[in-house]
This record gives C-alpha cells, structure tokens and sequence, in this order.
C-alpha cells in the first residue's frame, strides 16, 4: 500500500494512510508528514500501535525532544512514564486509576483549557506527538484549532492593534484557572512565566498566527483587566467551531500536531470509570518566534 495524505473533515486536518511508523519511519516517510504538517497542522495517523521505543525513534527525526518533569506528583512519587513520555492518562504509576484526591488528576485537568504544547518556555515547542494507547468507550476526545485561518480572519484594525503585542505565558496560570492547587514553592520555581508575541510567523512557511493559550496571562504593557478581556476576546474568536476539529480516538491512533500554528484542548470523559492512556512526545528547537512585523 502507498502511502497517502487525505484532506479529512477539515481544512487543517489530514489523515495518513499506508505506512506504519513502527517499521519505517526514514527520512522520506518523515518530510511527507513534516509537508503535510506544513499543509494542514495537525495529521491522524490511525492504527500505529506504537510502542514508547517506537514513539520516541520517530518523534526524534523531528527533532529534539522535551522531558516530562512530571509536576503534580507527591514528592518520592514516581512517575509511570520514561522522562521522554509526557503522561497525558489518568493512571497512577501501578496503571491503576487515579485516586479522587491524587494531585496528578488536577494536575492533568488544565489539559482541558484550549492550549498550546509548553508556551509557557522560551524555546519552541514544534510538534507534539500523541499516541492513544488505551481510550475510552466515549467521550475523552481531543480539540484543535487552526490558528492561521483565525488570524486570517481578524479585521484588519485587530490585526493591526495585536501586531506588536506580547502576552506573559505561564504555567501556573492555566492551573490556576483549572482549579488550583496548593503548589510547592520547588515546582514554582522551575517555571518562571516567558513571554511571547501575540503573533507569530511560522517559520517553515511564513503563514501568521494568533498565539494564544491558558497559560497567557496578561498583556505586556496593558492594565491586567484590559490585557485579560483581550486575551478572551482573541480565544471566544479563535474556538468557534468553524476553526475547529475534534478528533474522535480509536485504539493505536498517533495524532501530531504543530504548535507554533494550533491550539488543543482534551475533552471529559468518565475519569473515574474508564481507564485512558495516551502518551506524549515533544519536540523542541531554539525559539523561532518573530515579530509579525519582523
Ligand atoms: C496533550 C493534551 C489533550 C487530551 O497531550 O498535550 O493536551 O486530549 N492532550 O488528552
Ligand atoms: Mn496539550
């Protein structure tokens, strides 16, 4: 079977039949997706069935990975995953449930907040990797918005008034609006809040997006009330549905995603009944990001 890249459902989504990454993930296989990643954003890769082994091999031709540091665990806690695995599931390290009370779960929440990958560092977070090991029987899906065709969208007045802002990004912003916990000053510390622009120039192929997360939390420069009501302004735009797609797991499914061009967000299912393993690759480079009037 040849391998083939198929527009799906939305502009920005693109599924990829007839290659399975596990056996060949050469340099070829990979520009294909990289082009078609350029093309869309986000690409489904169904029944991959990959291992951690193999889902690190091929995440790594992307370029250098980022390692998990595993926030929200109790201190001596381990972690169920290798530090290249980013535990996007609701299990403990025995691959039982997560108990009501467990840190990680409210941890983990956030994930539920429109969001780009790590916006919250300096460098660049390109690709993220997500493999659906285990998925539920419903519900648990994951949301993307395709933030090219949102800043297409803008008028040109919003356009022109966003061009040389930059919005403070943070972690613990995006767990703040996720709930809250009482973090420890040692987590704190390793993430101290970045800034980026609000707009950026994907360097690859030169489109403009809107940058925008949960974990943005005011506006460089603006009263924190006027840089907030902006900052939702941009994101109640960016998240209407004509903007996005909503992928639908099935068993052995590899979603990828660019960060520099979307924004995602997980979806409820029933935490508490149902077991969902997905696990995570991320890809790093030197930060790219540029002015829209650079
Ligand atoms: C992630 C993420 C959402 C989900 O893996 O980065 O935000 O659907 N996942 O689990
Ligand atoms: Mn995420």
């Amino acid at each position: 079977m040849t391998m083939t890249v198929t527009r799906v459902l939305d502009a920005f989504v693109a599924r990829i039949d007839g290659v399975q990454l596990r056996n060949d993930h050469s340099p070829a296989t990979l520009a294909i997706i990289e082009d078609a990643l350029d093309r869309y954003a986000v690409v489904v890769l169904p029944a991959q069935h990959l291992s951690d082994d193999d889902q690190i091999e091929v995440s790594k031709g992307f370029g250098g990975l980022s390692y998990a540091l595993n926030h929200g665990r109790a201190v001596g806690q381990n972690a169920r995953l290798r530090p290249e695995l980013y535990d996007i599931s609701n299990l403990d390290e025995t691959h039982g449930i997560l108990g009501e009370a467990d840190r990680r779960r409210q941890w983990r929440e956030a994930d539920k907040l429109w969001h780009t990958d790590r916006s919250f560092i300096a460098a660049d977070t390109t690709y993220s990797f997500l493999s659906g090991r285990v998925v539920p029987p419903t519900g648990g899906n994951t949301d993307f918005a395709d933030m090219r065709a949102v800043y297409d969208d803008l008028s040109a007045s919003m356009k022109a008034r966003i061009a040389d802002l930059e919005a403070v990004h943070s972690i613990w912003r995006s767990r703040a609006l996720a709930g809250g916990v009482d973090f420890r000053p040692d987590e704190i510390a390793t993430m101290p809040p970045v800034t980026q622009p609000l707009v950026r120039v994907h360097p690859r192929t030169g489109r403009k997006s809107v940058v925008l997360a949960s974990h943005a939390s005011e506006i460089v420069g603006m009263p924190l009330d006027e840089g907030r009501a902006l900052l939702a302004e941009l994101t109640a735009f960016a998240v209407q549905p004509r903007y996005c797609h909503s992928h639908v797991w099935s068993e052995g499914d590899l979603v990828i995603w660019d960060n520099r061009c979307t924004m995602h967000r997980g979806t409820p299912f029933d935490d508490k009944a149902w077991r969902r393993d997905m696990r995570r690759t991320t890809v790093q480079g030197p930060s790219t990001y540029a002015s829209a009037t650079a």
